[in-house]
């Protein structure tokens, strides 16, 4: 049996083995996530962008994050995992844009909906301001992962996707950030899209682990988007991104021969077909097996 990871074991890597984190937004994502080892799995609101086809996270609804947390969790559920020596991942789902911004109340049931699709942590955008939400998280007993620097929910605030952190301010303010954010209970937290030496800072201030996209290579952990890592989008190239493989263009070639062996009349072959035995074929006056096959 694989290990189960959970919110406290990774926050008890602090210090230790990088913490690897990729997303995904259905079963069979969840499942190669799972084989491949990961030690968490986002259910990002980038399902906006690299599923659904938005321009922006701004898209999508409690409900859609739930629908698609609960895909993943099935996922995880009948995988076969990665062995004995690997966890078990622990599954992070975010929380999207307007369901932690209205009340306390609505946060937390909220919240519950993603739990209840199966999410074992929360994950919301935001430093300070962000407080109160998630203390009342955690009060339900819902472990959250924190998430500052360039927080896409807040991409027209930022005018566009920009990196943070850049002036003396702006990086003290990202190190003010986290250390609210811990002070109120995170378990970890996301650095997205700031400068190395800020990562640094921020990494070198709190005691919980932070996980680096676009934000180098001091952070305690790494998450990456499962489109990306696996070249499934191939329109946008941000430097933060390394490819570990090309399925878009894997994926374009196959459809492509399969395109042609029909228009060819190759597929199906005979042995792709199912046949009558042939006392039926025969007593329904069919032709035989050569004949069909010529
Ligand atoms: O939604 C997402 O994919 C994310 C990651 C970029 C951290 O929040």
């Amino acid at each position: 049996m694989s290990k189960k990871m959970t919110a406290p074991a990774v926050r008890a890597r602090k210090g230790g083995d990088p913490v690897v984190m990729v997303t995904a937004y259905d079963a069979p994502g969840a499942r190669m996530a799972d084989e491949a080892g990961v030690d968490m799995i986002l259910v990002g609101d980038s399902l906006a962008m690299v599923v659904l086809g938005y321009d922006d996270t701004l898209q999508v609804t409690v409900d859609d994050m739930a629908h698609h947390t609960a895909a993943v969790a099935r996922g995880v559920a009948r995988s076969s995992g990665a062995g004995p020596a690997r966890p078990n991942p622990l599954i992070v789902a975010d929380l999207p844009w307007m369901s932690y911004h209205v009340s306390v109340e609505d946060t937390v049931r909220n919240a519950a909906q993603l739990v209840r699709a199966g999410a074992q942590a929360v994950k919301l955008e935001g430093g300070r301001k962000r407080v109160p939400m998630v203390e009342s998280i955690i009060e339900a007993e819902v472990p959250v992962m924190g998430h500052i620097g360039l927080t896409p929910q807040s991409v027209h605030a930022m005018g566009g996707f920009k990196v943070q952190g850049k002036d003396v301010d702006a990086a003290q303010a990202l190190v003010d950030d986290a250390l609210a954010l811990e002070q109120a209970g995170c378990f970890s937290i996301v650095l997205e899209g700031v400068p190395d030496q800020v990562a640094r800072m921020v990494t070198d201030a709190v005691h919980v682990p932070t996980i680096g996209i676009g934000a180098g290579p001091w952070c305690d952990g790494q998450v990456l988007v499962f489109h990306d890592v696996l070249g499934i989008e191939d329109r946008i190239t941000p430097k933060f991104v390394r490819r570990y493989a090309s399925l878009k263009a894997d994926a374009v070639a196959a459809l492509s021969a399969f395109a042609d062996d029909v228009r060819a009349r190759r597929f199906p072959a005979d042995d792709e077909s199912y046949h009558l035995a042939d006392g039926v074929a025969d007593a329904l006056g069919l032709y035989g097996a050569a004949t069909k096959s010529a």
